[in-house]
């Protein structure tokens, strides 16, 4: 059974101006440790890589935010939740602490999607409720 959906629309520019003002600390804000190590690597290699992984991110985590109904409030947060990636690429949420908590006991599972294009990164969320 369905429990939400989420969307969400990110545009690029956007994180590009706020990495631009803070820096390594607006990427620490928003990713979790593993993704900040991912995204460190890629923009060392090639910014804009770094940069459209971010946007992936922050909307991917926006998406999952709206579709669990909480938005970003507690015990959503967003280094709580993690995109990480299965071999052959499709990504997966790995949540983490209370959020991990929250989340299975009410048997949920999640699917993420996302996309990104010149100025724009997109994500879709469908959280389920699994039979018991
Ligand atoms: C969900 C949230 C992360 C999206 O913020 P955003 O990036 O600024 O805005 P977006 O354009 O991406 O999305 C806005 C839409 O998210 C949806 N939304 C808002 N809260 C939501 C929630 N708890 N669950 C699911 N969807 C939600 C609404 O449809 C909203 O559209 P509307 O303003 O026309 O009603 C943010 O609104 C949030 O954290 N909300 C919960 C906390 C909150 O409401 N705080 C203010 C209390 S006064």
């Amino acid at each position: 059974m369905i429990y939400g959906i989420g969307t969400d629309i990110c545009d690029v520019r956007r994180i590009r101006a706020s990495l631009g003002r803070h820096g390594d600390r607006f990427a620490s804000k928003i990713l979790s440790d593993a993704e900040f190590a991912t995204w460190k690597a890629r923009s060392e290699r090639w910014p804009e890589r770094g940069l459209r992984y971010l946007a992936t991110r922050f909307s991917a985590k926006e998406a999952f935010s709206k579709a669990i109904g909480l938005g970003m409030t507690h015990p959503m947060s967003w280094r709580r939740c993690e995109v990480a990636t299965l071999p052959g690429g499709k990504p997966t949420l790995v949540l983490h602490g209370e959020l991990k908590v929250w989340f299975e006991a009410r048997h949920l599972s999640a699917h993420i999607s996302v996309t990104d294009e010149t100025d724009y990164a997109a994500s879709f969320c469908t959280v389920e409720i699994l039979d018991r």
